[in-house]
């Protein structure tokens, strides 16, 4: 049974550590969303009641309304990106369909990739294709289309044509998973132009070497760029064509032994990316063409091909290596993309929270003052209700006297 089939029920594959995370984050931007929107709301609410709202503050919070939204346009854009690096020929393009289990890209004796290609998924039912530089979409009915399409532009060997997938139709392209091929690293002079344009922002690197000869110079070099301008790349090496060890049994152990021990010191001594430990969990040997076949043969689209020795060790192989993937890829999107969002975000939650603390206190201020404004009043009624009631009383003893005084002398009068 292939554990990939049993996979779209039980869906524990690794890759759902980035699904999850990049579910979880965009939840979490949404809920940033809401209360920016909310906090500027209010802002605006007490602004046209009260003076302890300064334009500057609003002017801040509503910045951050845009910046949660950019940051979740970019989130919603992320995702895994693997590139396919190697000689011509080696099988880096059957690699991929492989993986894909479909022929989707076109592969073949001779110098076959001529620009770079990527493959991302798309809701839509059909396959399509779109050139650098255009928003047009070209259709792909067939591999053999494709390259006719490729043929006809002559593109340039950095350009990208964008190979849009159904995603219904591949679990590594429902979860995100970026494919891109690139022409052989021998064929062209311009390889820190390839760098700069297509690899920065790789998650992972698969060098496809050649198991009938030996890592090559010019496939090592590419790699000595690549990690002068990324910190520790995640490299994968993969020894392609391994089915042609079957030929020559006798030497099999040693040819393997030998081509594990370059490419660990090329991984460990030379690039320093890695340690010998985790070298090994690098570095396969497998047929990319059996594997591409078997799967083909397996959801009927092709004839069964009468099998290798040695093919059932390859096809595992070839399955642990995806499992490797998977893990390693998820991982490192993770970190390398979700840290920088959750960093703003934790910015951007505690700068709105200085703001509203601000307004809160000037507003406590405030009300203590008015407070301290009314007692005042109340102290000067009282006081003056008080001078009333002395004021009263005096006038009222006053006027007693006058009266008393005034029948005395009255009552004098008449007796006199
Ligand atoms: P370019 O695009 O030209 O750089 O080549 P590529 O690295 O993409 O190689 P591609 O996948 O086109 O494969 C070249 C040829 O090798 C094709 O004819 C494949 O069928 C064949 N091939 C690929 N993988 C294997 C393998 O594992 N074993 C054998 N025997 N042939 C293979
Ligand atoms: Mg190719």
């Amino acid at each position: 049974v292939d554990p990939r089939t049993t996979r779209q029920t039980t869906d524990n594959s690794p890759l759902q550590i980035f699904v999850k995370a990049k579910k979880k984050i965009n939840d979490i931007f949404g809920e940033i969303e809401d209360y920016v929107k909310d906090a500027v709301e209010y802002m605006h609410e007490i602004e046209k009641l009260q003076a302890i709202v300064n334009k500057e503050k609003v002017k801040k919070t509503e910045e951050f309304v845009s910046k949660v939204h950019g940051i979740r346009d970019v989130l919603s854009r992320d995702h895994m990106k693997v590139a396919f690096f190697g000689r011509t020929s080696n099988g880096k393009s059957s690699v991929i369909n492989a993986m894909l289990r479909d022929k989707i890209l076109p592969s073949g004796i001779g110098h076959t990739t001529n620009c770079f290609l990527q493959v991302e998924g798309c809701p839509s039912d059909e396959p399509y294709l779109v050139l650098e530089g255009s928003t047009e979409r070209c259709a792909v009915e067939s591999v053999g289309q494709l390259a006719h399409a490729l043929c006809k532009e002559k593109l340039s060997e950095s350009q990208m044509v964008r190979v849009y997938w159904p995603r219904n139709r591949c679990l590594l392209l429902r979860d995100d998973v970026v494919f891109v091929d690139s022409p052989g690293v021998d064929v062209t002079p311009n390889l820190d132009e390839w760098i700069d344009k297509h690899c920065l922002d790789a998650d992972v690197f698969v060098l496809v070497a050649n198991a009938e000869s030996t890592l090559m110079v010019t496939e090592k070099n590419f790699f000595h760029k690549v990690s002068t301008r990324l910190s520790k790349p995640n490299i994968f090496i993969l020894n392609n064509r391994w089915d042609a060890s079957a030929t020559e049994p006798e030497f099999l152990d040693q040819v393997r032994r030998q081509h594990q021990e370059r490419a660990v010191d090329f991984l460990v001594k030379e690039l320093k990316v890695c340690t010998p430990k985790e070298a090994e969990e690098r570095i396969f040997f497998i047929s990319a063409k059996e594997v591409l076949q078997a799967r083909l043969a397996e959801q009927g689209q092709t004839a069964s091909t009468p099998l290798t020795e040695g093919f059932q060790t390859r096809y595992f192989e070839f399955q642990d290596f995806e499992r490797k993937f998977e893990e390693c890829i998820s991982k490192s999107a993770v970190k390398t993309k979700f840290d920088q969002h959750s960093q703003r975000g934790k910015y951007i939650a505690n700068e709105l929270r200085e703001v509203l603390d601000d307004i809160y206190s000037d507003a406590q201020k405030l009300k203590d003052e008015k407070l301290k404004q009314k007692k005042e009043v109340n102290d000067k009624i009282n006081y003056t209700e008080e001078q009333l009631i002395i004021i009263t009383q005096e006038m009222k003893q006053k006027i007693h006297q006058m009266v008393e005084d005034v029948e005395q002398r009255v009552s004098k009068a008449l007796n006199e």
